[in-house]
């Protein structure tokens, strides 16, 4: 794959898949004319076994992505007429799917500051009609997480009647402690459905894993759309050795932390705001309109995610690169920013 354009718009993992992941996938190739197994019981049990914490099988569920997952929980658990609670700016995904089974979606924002989630108003807003809550946890574009308190509150305040979905794709690259455990919270039974995803951290996003670890019950609604053939064998085996390959994980999201330290300590050389991150990813502010900024990094060779798809007009959210891409991020932002600084001339240039 090209280094140029630097792909700093999707979250990504700049070091792609871990090299045993290529290797299994190398050695199934001549396997390609053979079905796969009809189920994925394979994959759920070497996902039990690497989650610990009484996880089971039967608390888990793949799918061709946690996109495809969303999908799923909206076309199980709402009708017209039904309402769920997002929390903008959010993943965008929540809405549309929800949208797609016709239920009315109500915005409660995230606090304007630390884009924290007001859980009081959370739990103001749900109504007889509210069938879910979304959460991005890390949540996508802010980086900010939900912490064990303001979890413990909503599962403490919402009636039965409404389901938590914890979107926490990013959640290895968390490092703030009051995160929550929300598998654990999925295995002592509270009303919760996690959502884990192979396309960040292990870098599979092109070949679409995800894994939904909610309570028995929730997973036999969820099981009932299940596919004939469930997984193809090579997401099978991509997401088995992937889950083997943990040292790349951790050097992974290492390089997360360092790329974030690079950003921060730029963005502040440059006068630049921006949200400390639990994910792979920045959110920043600046004073050129996004779209416009967006456009000029593009030329640039620098492809980065304009806030406007998030209602943010002055924000960017740029992923984490290499430290080559960073640096090539970083020199052409300042220069974007100076030439916006130039005073127009009197000739109007
Ligand atoms: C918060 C969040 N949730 C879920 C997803 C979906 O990931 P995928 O469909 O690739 O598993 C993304 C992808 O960007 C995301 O940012």
């Amino acid at each position: 794959m090209p280094n140029t354009p630097y792909r700093l718009h999707y979250n990504e993992n700049p070091l792609g898949p871990s090299p045993l992941v290529m290797d299994r996938i190398r050695a199934h190739l001549a396997g390609l004319s053979l079905y796969p197994p009809r189920d994925d019981d394979a994959l759920r049990n070497r996902l039990a076994a690497f989650y610990g914490r009484s996880v089971t099988p039967d608390h888990l569920f793949t799918t061709y992505s946690g996109s495809e997952a969303l999908d799923l929980i909206a076309r199980v658990f709402l009708a017209p007429g039904d309402e769920v609670i997002v929390c903008g700016p959010t993943f965008h995904v929540y809405e549309r799917t929800a949208a797609w089974q016709g239920a009315k979606v109500v915005d409660v924002p995230l606090d304007g500051e630390d884009f924290s989630v007001r859980t009081d108003a959370v739990l103001e807003a749900v109504t007889a009609r509210t069938r879910l809550v979304y959460l991005g946890n890390p949540n996508n574009p802010t980086g900010s997480i939900v912490n064990r308190e303001d979890m413990d509150r909503l599962h403490e305040g919402l009636p039965s009647s409404v389901t938590l979905v914890s979107d926490e794709v990013y959640h290895q690259f968390v490092t703030h402690p009051d995160y929550p455990d929300s598998p654990a919270d999925a295995v002592a039974g509270r009303n919760v459905i996690v959502l884990h995803s192979f396309s960040k951290v292990y870098g599979l996003a092109g070949l679409r894993v995800g894994v939904v670890i909610s309570r028995p019950d929730i997973v036999e609604r969820l099981a009932g759309l299940r596919r004939t053939f469930h997984l193809g064998s090579l997401e099978m085996e991509a997401a088995a050795a992937a889950i083997d390959d943990q040292d790349h994980v951790a050097q992974s999201v290492a390089l997360a932390e360092q790329g974030k330290k690079t950003l921060y300590a730029a963005f502040d050389r440059l006068g630049v705001a921006c949200w400390l991150s639990e994910g792979n990813f920045v959110l920043f502010r600046t004073p050129v309109p996004a779209d416009e900024l967006t456009a000029r990094m593009a030329d640039r060779g620098i492809l980065v995610g304009s806030g406007n798809r998030f209602g943010l007009t002055h924000s960017i959210r740029v992923s984490v690169g290499l430290p080559e891409a960073n640096e090539a991020f970083i020199s052409a932002l300042e220069c974007i920013l100076i030439d916006n600084r130039q005073p127009v001339t009197s000739d109007g240039r």
